[in-house]
């Protein structure tokens, strides 16, 4: 298969006001350097091949061959492709009836406990066939593309059954997503007797052998109503043994395990974390796990932030993402995500850039090519509608997304 944007014509970007990209060339970044952004004015990016041949001042651009073609940069400013690192952008249906129940007092976990929530999803979901579902899930990635991302990931976890757990997968994969095996989001209702272990017991024996040929990570619920420290350990070691990497919603409700857990088992990231207090922001803060940040979903909900300035002033690596599903958040924006990451969790645009790009890159295991502008790395790049980048951030749900180029070619523009 030729890699994306392969042949294709040369593009360059030129006169652009600013190129902004998260400084240095490690991952994930953390502490101080979480903060640093590399901003050049009067800028050029030039992509060639799919990858980003230079970035660089106006006044150093070479001479260049007739072939390339031109994009005005005047008045925007280029940031890296945005990485939405944890989506359920998979699913069929929705769940607008239950939004209305909860803004007249029901809350989330009852809805989930009464059958609704994540149950009325699996129910659309498995009804839908796996052309509907790929059909639906490329409808939800243009939207996410107008928002300026250019690579998602998307759990499984709406089938919770061989099947449709396959095909969610299958789907994401064929819509270009990173897909990740979340067989364990609940308990379905044919296993409502035998309970969440026997569940367990068949996610191992039945579906994980195929999920783990698809998938590139796993991930697990821990949480009071869904899955236990020890189901999860369980589920996620006989994961891991499959070659799959692992991480876990944890501390969304209650505190019930989940850092110690992802430290124990190297996992990738540890996603949610309002509840989180002070000694797992320690121990998360000193361990090699991500703790990913979904403001979005605690707005949605109406739930407590996650403890962000604590966690970055410890040291921790951090990510933010749209958690973007029907019943939590249905929110496909980063841009947005970002602006609640500065007005409330008090990080700064910065911050917030560098999680949803380099560290979120980092979290799916693609900060070698994706989440920086730099000679190399694949060409993703989101042209910001202002001079100053951190409008991205700044104009709160507003049309910042001027243009968005993906493996060197323009994948959408706003209209003029
Ligand atoms: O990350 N908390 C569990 N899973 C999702 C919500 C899924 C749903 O409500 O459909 C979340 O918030
Ligand atoms: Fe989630």
């Amino acid at each position: 298969m030729t890699p994306e944007g392969e042949g294709s014509q040369p593009l360059l970007v030129r006169d652009l006001a600013q190129v902004a990209t998260p400084a240095g060339k490690s991952a994930p970044v953390r502490g101080a350097d979480l903060g640093a952004i590399d901003v050049l004015e009067d800028a050029f990016v030039l992509c060639g091949d799919g990858r980003i041949e230079a970035v660089g001042s106006m006044r150093d651009l070479p001479p260049l061959g007739d072939d390339v073609e031109e994009l005005d940069g005047r008045g925007l400013s280029a940031v890296p492709g945005l990485v939405d690192c944890h989506t359920h952008a998979c699913f069929a249906g929705d769940r607008v009836e239950e939004f209305a129940l909860r803004a007249a007092g029901a809350t989330y976990e009852e809805l989930h406990a009464a059958g609704g929530g994540i149950l009325s999803t699996v129910r659309a979901t498995r009804a839908a066939s796996e052309a509907e579902l790929v059909a639906i899930l490329e409808r939800h990635a243009a939207w996410m593309l107008r928002a300026g991302t250019t690579t998602f990931e998307a759990k499984s976890g709406y089938g919770l059954d061989r099947e449709t757990e396959l095909a969610q997968l299958r789907a994401i994969e064929t819509v270009g997503g990173a897909p990740t095996w979340l067989g364990a989001h609940a308990v379905p209702p044919e296993f409502a007797e035998r309970g969440p272990d026997a569940y367990v017991d068949f996610l191992v024996a039945d579906v994980l052998p195929e999920a783990a040929r698809i998938a590139e990570a796993a991930d697990v619920f821990l949480e009071r109503g869904a899955f236990d420290a020890e189901q999860a350990r369980r589920y996620l070691t006989a994961c891991a043994a499959a070659g799959l990497e692992v991480r876990l919603h944890g501390d969304q409700f209650t505190e019930s395990g989940a850092i110690p857990l992802a430290i124990e088992l190297g996992a990738r990231s540890v996603d949610h974390l309002e509840k989180t207090g002070a000694a797992g922001t320690e121990a998360l803060s000193a361990s090699d796990v991500t703790g990913v940040l979904l403001p979005a979903s605690a707005l949605f909900l109406d739930r407590p932030m996650p403890p962000a300035q604590e966690l970055v002033e410890a040291g921790a690596a951090i990510a933010l993402a749209t958690d973007f599903n029907p019943g939590s958040a249905y929110c496909e924006s980063l841009p947005l995500v970002c602006s609640l990451a500065c007005t409330q969790l008090r990080l700064s645009p910065a911050h917030a850039l560098a999680a949803c790009t380099v560290n979120a890159a980092h979290v799916l295991a693609r900060a070698d090519r994706k989440g920086r502008l730099a000679a190399g790395f694949d060409a993703d790049v989101v042209l910001v509608a202002d001079d100053d980048w951190r409008h991205l951030a700044y104009h709160l749900a507003g049309p910042v997304v001027h243009s968005v180029i993906r493996a060197g070619r323009i994948a959408w523009s706003s209209p003029a």
